[in-house]
This record gives C-alpha cells, structure tokens and sequence, in this order.
C-alpha cells in the first residue's frame, strides 16, 4: 500500500502531485483530427456531468463562449435526464469513471434525440466510451483517492486544447508551458489559510467568471473530505443572501486574478471584511493591494488567466486536503462517498 502510495501519505496527495505531467500529458494528446467534426460545425453544444465535472463543464462554457463565441448550456445529469431542453447540436458529457449512471442516462437521451453525442473520460473501455459516438481520452491514469484532483487537471486540459485547436491554436504556446507553473503552485504555503479554516464550521468560496466554477470546486473538495461546510458563490451574490451569515467564525475564500472583475473583487472583499469575516485570497505574486487588505494572502504566479485557474485549482486542492489532515479525517475514503456513483 505505502509502495503504491509513491512515499506519500495519501493517495490525494501522491494525485495531485502528478498534476503537472497529467496537464501536459493530456493537453498534448489531443490533435487536431481528434475533434470531432459535429463540434467544429456546431452553433450550441449542450455539456452534460455531475460532481466535479460538471465543474469543469461550466468552466469549458466560459471558455466556449468568451474564446470561441459558440454558445455552451452546461447541465446536471441527474437533471437533464428528466428536464431535457430543446437541444440540437452537439451534447457532450464529462465523466473521470465513464460509468456515472446520470450521466450515462443523459447520454442515452440525447441519442434518443438524434444528437451527435462526445464523451470525455479517464477509463478507456468504460461504459462511456461504447455508447457516445465519439470519445476524447485523458492520461490521468487511475484515480484512487475518491476526491477528484489529477481528473479534474486533465479534463481541464482536454477543454482548454479543444478550445485553443477550434481557436486556431493560439493558446498552445500557454498550454505547453501551464504545467511549469501547476509545479510551483505545488509549493504553496497553506499553513496559516489552514489555521483558519480547520475551526471553522461554514466557509464561503467566491468568483467571478472562470474563478466561479473553480470556487464551487473549491468548496466541493473541502466538503468532501474535511466534511465542513462550504459553500461556493458567485461573488457578486453574497450580498444577496450569505452577507447575513457572514461573521469573524465564517471564512471567506476569494478568488482574486488580475483582469476586468479585479476592482469589483476588490470592492466585495472589503465588504465582506467589514463584516468581520477573516478573508484568505489567492491572487498573483507580488499584488501589494489584495495583501494588505485580508487575513491571508496566497500568493500564484502571475502567467495567462487560464493557467491561474489551473493554479488556483491546485492551491484549492492542498487548502482542503492540509485541512482535513489537521482534522484527522480519512482522506482517501470520506465517509458516505463513492468514487463512481453507478445508481441513479
Ligand atoms: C462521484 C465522485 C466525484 C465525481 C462524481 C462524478 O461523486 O466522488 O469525485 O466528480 O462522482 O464522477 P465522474 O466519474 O462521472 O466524473
């Protein structure tokens, strides 16, 4: 077991150390000619997932309709099946396991509607891959810990390269060198951000844009294996609602990137302080403003806005599981989860 563990203490840990060579991996994998030719020709594409991937669906929405103008719905299996909206188009489904039952039966739907149907996974042969008309594959290798890390880098890394290759591959430089930076992101300080959130029995994750999926994936992984309240936000919603709750016992988590919603993020975090919450925030080295205004500032390196979310996402990843270690929690099998959720 300690041999298969690499030397480290979880599997969550070993995972999300291999995220690195897992982007490059995976973003290098796919080619051009392995886009299939109904994405190319689509004018919506409906992504379909559950979990953490249903994350990385709402994300590749962002991408999709700022990068390429293609307009994405990005939607719940669990949902879909029974609520199916009017598609046409391409349908997409994101899975790690290829056998999430949900997702599995939205699938079947679309094809029930004719829809020319792409899967996404991490398992060649998996139920997945026999029933969608075209797959695209990520080289995480096998996921044992039950929170998603390493799968939820490498679906990343199939959306932004299909993102880049229907944008003419300008982003491909950015790609190629992202995981230089996901390996820096490895030696993040968490320490004094874990201090903070171990007591704590609620904690508030905010976003904006591409920084909101990664919150609500954020507080996923701390609800999941630290089993502690969290609550991902659209930033610019918590006055609408959580600012009552918000109080120096409820940390807030801000996502804070250079870019157009700098000032507003900005703007919000004072808000939340004067409140009293103590506020951790992840921003770009050097940002002397963010710093001096909250508890905790975590620093990334300052590199193109899709390789901060990676970063961020791996920062993220490390809050939650240095978290649960000071909580004695059992990382790699959290209570009442499964790795695939084979029933619907
Ligand atoms: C379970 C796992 C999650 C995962 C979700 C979807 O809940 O614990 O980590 O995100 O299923 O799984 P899939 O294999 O479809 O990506």
């Amino acid at each position: 077991e300690n041999v298969k563990k690499g030397g480290f203490e979880h599997y969550m840990l070993k995972e999300i150390y291999e995220q690195p060579q897992v982007f490059y991996n995976t973003m290098m994998g796919i080619t051009p000619d392995q886009i299939p030719p109904e994405l190319k020709q689509s004018d919506e594409v409906t992504v379909v997932a559950c979990g953490s991937s249903y994350h990385t669906g709402l994300i590749f929405k962002y991408l999709l309709e700022s990068i390429c103008r293609i307009p994405v719905r990005a939607e719940l299996g669990s949902e879909f099946k029974y609520f199916t909206p009017p598609i046409k188009g391409l349908v997409m489904v994101i899975t790690q396991s290829g056998e999430t039952a949900d997702t599995l039966a939205a699938l079947k739907k679309a094809k029930a509607y004719n829809c020319p149907t792409l899967a996404i996974t991490n398992v060649l042969g998996s139920t997945v891959t026999r029933m969608a008309d075209h797959t695209l594959f990520m080289r995480a290798g096998p996921e044992i810990s039950v929170a998603a890390t390493k799968s939820f880098i490498a679906q990343l890394a199939v959306l932004m390269q299909i993102a880049n290759l229907l944008h003419d591959g300008d982003l491909t430089g950015v790609l190629t060198h992202a995981n230089s930076v996901i390996e820096e992101a490895l030696l993040t300080d968490t320490k004094k951000a874990v201090e903070i959130c171990s007591p704590a029995e609620h904690i508030f994750y905010v976003g904006r844009g591409l920084f909101y999926p990664i919150a609500l994936e954020g507080a996923l992984k701390m609800k999941e294996i630290s089993y502690i309240h969290a609550e991902g936000y659209a930033a610019g919603e918590l006055k609408h609602g959580p600012f009552a709750l918000l109080s120096p016992q409820t940390p807030v988590v801000a996502l804070c990137s250079p870019g157009n919603t700098y000032p507003v993020m900005v703007s919000n975090i004072k808000e939340m302080k004067a409140r009293g919450a103590p506020i951790i925030a992840i921003g770009v080295n050097g940002d002397l403003e963010l710093s001096e205004i909250v508890d905790v500032f975590i620093p990334i390196p300052e590199s193109h806005e899709l390789v901060q979310v990676l970063a961020t996402s791996v920062v993220l990843q490390m809050l939650a599981y240095h978290t649960a270690v000071a909580l004695n929690r059992d990382i790699d099998k959290p209570r009442n989860l499964a790795k695939s959720v084979t029933v619907e």
